[in-house]
């Protein structure tokens, strides 16, 4: 297919097209620099030094932190949320998440109710897939270590209270994780403004960077009780065979992703520039848009928050007489029209939205340099798809 035949709307999986200043880091380092960060003194390894430096005080000043060695890099949400919920839970502990949660926080939780006797409640949610802090108030046991909250819906779109639930989090002992995949460079996220212990996300989605790139905010002090998921060389403390206990080493062994952050620094530095508010606000005209023309379609369900009110521009969608695989199969085949279909590793959520049985949603995730146009191209295809079946259904 010519790309430009090309209407990708599966930014929640991964944003496409990314900012061409990020195209051009990338090339650079690979062309230009190719060298490690953190081990030599050479010209090139002292500019993947700075590449790794600004990448780090980049995404700190993003999130209000002040001090960017509590930004460690991974490579992707699912291995930064790995080494948050791993690093923290023992044998024997509680843990509270949400039947909002990703596959990424419900799989690890899994792993350690089967191997380490830790127990999980799962916090419901309503109908738009909203969690009420009271609910996570009242999962709370006396042994809970961890409470483990999306921040926004990679299904519904749907935005948690996390500022609230982090108040009722601090009442008690455990450490507060929040899952920000899918709100981290869409929605202005500011670590003082809110009680947080650990922050994760990827770096190839709302902060449009390259995939194999990922950040953990660890507040101070946290670090204590923060086990390292991987051990190795860290290129400082080369004398001993101990993991470092400073930050960022203790968490980043091994080559980082060079290419990689320097394609994040560059997105970093496009985000700065836009502004979170105004991308916020640019993805809100998107939604109104998107909801707007969905709202015309008779035999189109939305799952999730049926205005802009606390959501992201994640829509879920059924379109009664389709299968969404089916659905989202005709609207690339016909239109060029790319969106993911299924449950989107998010079983507990469809389950709450019984969409499980329907083979769950077609999901529409609109990006920042989606246009207006590409909307009402959207809207168009659906209509005419949902006409189509309601012909055939007439006798
Ligand atoms: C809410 C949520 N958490 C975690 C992840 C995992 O991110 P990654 O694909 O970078 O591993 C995703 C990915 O879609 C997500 O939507």
């Amino acid at each position: 297919m010519k790309s430009n035949h090309r209407l990708y709307l599966d930014n929640a999986a991964t944003s496409w097209p990314k900012p061409d200043a990020v195209y051009d880091a990338v090339d650079r380092y690979q062309r230009e620099i190719g060298a490690p960060n953190g081990r030599s003194g050479y010209r090139e390894a002292l500019q993947s030094n700075r590449i790794v430096e600004r990448a780090r005080s980049g995404v700190a000043e993003l999130i209000g932190a002040q001090d960017p060695s509590r930004i460690v890099f991974g490579f992707n949400g699912t291995d930064v949320l790995n080494i948050a919920i791993r690093g923290v839970v023992r044998p024997g502990d509680h843990v509270v998440t949400t039947v909002c949660d990703h596959n990424s926080v419900l799989r690890p939780l899994r792993a350690l109710r089967e191997t380490a006797d830790v127990s999980v409640s799962y916090v419901p949610s309503d109908g738009h897939g909203f969690v009420s802090p009271d609910d996570v108030r009242a999962a709370l046991r006396p042994n809970t270590r961890l409470v483990a909250v999306n921040h926004a819906s990679n299904v519904t779109g749907a935005i948690q209270l996390i500022e609230e639930i982090g108040r009722i989090v601090r009442e008690s002992d455990a450490l507060y994780l929040v899952d920000a995949a899918q709100s981290l460079g869409h929605v202005p996220i500011d670590i003082r403004e809110f009680e947080v212990d650990l922050l994760a996300a990827p770096g190839h989605k709302g902060l449009l960077g390259p995939l194999g790139t990922a950040v953990l905010y660890i507040r101070p002090g946290v670090e204590r009780e923060l086990q390292p998921l991987r051990c190795g060389g860290t290129g400082t403390q080369s004398e001993v065979d101990r993991q470092p206990d400073e930050l960022p080493e203790k968490y980043e062994s091994g080559n980082h992703n060079l290419p990689g952050l320097a394609g994040l620094t560059a997105a970093v530095t496009f985000l700065h520039d836009k502004s979170i508010d105004a991308i916020h606000a640019h993805h809100t005209q998107l939604t109104k848009r998107l909801l707007d023309g969905l709202r015309t379609i008779a035999s189109v369900t939305v799952h999730g928050p049926p205005t802009t009110a606390n959501r992201t521009s994640v829509v879920s969608i059924t379109v009664e007489g389709y299968d969404p695989q089916e659905l989202a199969a005709v609207l690339e085949s016909a239109h060029g029209i790319q969106c993911r279909a299924g449950l989107h590793c998010a079983p507990r959520m469809h389950e709450s939205l019984g969409t499980t049985a329907t083979g769950g949603t077609l999901r529409i995730s609109p990006g920042y340099f989606t246009t207006f146009q590409q909307i009402d191209a959207v809207i168009a295809t659906l209509q005419s798809v949902a006409s189509v079946v309601s012909t055939l259904r007439v006798p």
